[in-house]
């Protein structure tokens, strides 16, 4: 079977969670024996919206950390920073001009992150999806895994892809990429409220588990986590608008590894008591090792820089020689 390339990117924008690691980067470790891989941290994308500087150096270090801490190989593995490596800014540029503005204005990420006063949201964010694009394609990537809410962005990655290559008439220069979406863990939704998807920005940090959050945190998070007053049902067919008890038997199964079916005979017709003592007893083993590494590797920043500069010397190569053959492709001259 041909070698995947695989190609994501995470933004630095706080802490990463349940939903960013059952979503995707649980994903990204499983892929990266059997394939190339390169993994972002798109540092580029999160000062799109209203951001600290100083915190934004050290949560690239975090995602970095994070990364490791979960299993990521720098060896195996492609790991860098999207901003050093100038391609993405200038490829991006190049697909501002290929890109469509009604295709940005169906954006639902747009609309949910500009809130109200879509005035006055960046034009950063309104471009967003075009430097998600340059990322993917400046790589040839053949698959992106990434949670269910950017499957919008990966299908316009592939319109933009396909419009560059018919306007330039140069068909198969871009690579069309396929989006990598674990069906069942796409959407890790909130513990307070199942219609809302776990997520960073939610303000109430009951809302998910972080990934550094320590055991009495996690205990404390799951015991109040939102249930129905029904008892847990058998078959999946049951579960109907019970999107919380959906969500706590999704985590359950993802994080134990085993089969829906085996979760809900071991746990339909039981109260929700037990799944929780049991989900926080294997979040406690999954997770907090993870956590516990994170904060290990952030105490020694001079190696994780390290390991960034490793993989931006990789980076730029790659995406420095796609660049040179794009500007040639739509005309500039180069003199060199
Ligand atoms: P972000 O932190 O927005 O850069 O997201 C990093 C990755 O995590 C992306 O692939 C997202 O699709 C994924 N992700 C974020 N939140 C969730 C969630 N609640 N459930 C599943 N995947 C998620
Ligand atoms: N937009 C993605 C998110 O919010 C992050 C991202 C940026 C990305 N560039 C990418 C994901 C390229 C996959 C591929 O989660």
């Amino acid at each position: 079977m041909k070698k995947k390339r695989v190609f994501s990117g995470v933004q630095p924008t706080g802490n990463l969670h349940l939903g960013n690691y059952l979503g995707a980067i649980k994903n990204f470790v499983n892929l990266q024996s059997d394939n190339d891989c390169i993994y972002c941290v798109v540092d580029l994308h999160a000062i799109t919206i209203k951001y600290k500087p100083e915190e934004l150096r050290l949560n690239t270090l975090e995602i970095i950390a994070s990364f490791l801490a979960a299993g990521l190989d720098y060896k195996k593995s492609i790991l860098f920073n999207q901003s050093s490596v100038s391609a993405h800014a200038e490829f991006a540029w190049i697909l501002n001009s290929v890109s469509r503005i009604g295709w940005m204005n169906r954006m639902t990420q747009f609309k949910e992150k500009a809130g109200e006063d879509k005035e006055n949201a960046s034009v950063g964010l309104f471009v967003y999806p075009t430097l998600m694009a340059a990322d993917i394609l400046l790589y040839d990537a053949t698959h992106v895994p990434v949670g269910e809410d950017q499957k919008q962005h990966l299908e316009l990655t592939r319109d933009i892809a396909q419009k560059f290559n018919n306007d330039f008439n140069t068909e198969g220069f871009l690579t069309i990429p396929e989006p990598l979406i674990q069906r069942e863990f796409s959407r890790i939704m909130s513990l307070r409220d199942g219609k809302k998807k776990m997520s960073k920005s939610e303000s109430s940090d009951q809302s998910r588990i972080n990934l550094k959050d320590d055991k009495d945190i996690i205990a404390q998070k799951i015991k109040k986590a939102k249930t129905d007053s029904l008892p847990i049902p058998s078959n999946k067919s049951e579960f109907h608008s019970r999107t919380e008890a959906e969500n706590l038997i999704n985590i359950y199964q993802s994080v134990s590894g085993s089969s829906l079916e085996n979760v809900l005979k071991d746990f339909g017709g039981k109260n929700f008591s037990l799944l929780k003592e049991k989900l926080t007893e294997i979040l406690i083993e999954k997770i907090c090792p993870i956590g516990d590494e994170i904060n290990k590797l952030l105490k020694d920043q001079k190696y994780l820089k390290s390991v960034l500069k490793e993989g931006n010397l990789k980076a730029n190569e790659m995406a420095n020689s796609k660049l040179d053959k794009i500007y040639n492709e739509i005309g500039i001259l180069n003199v060199d």
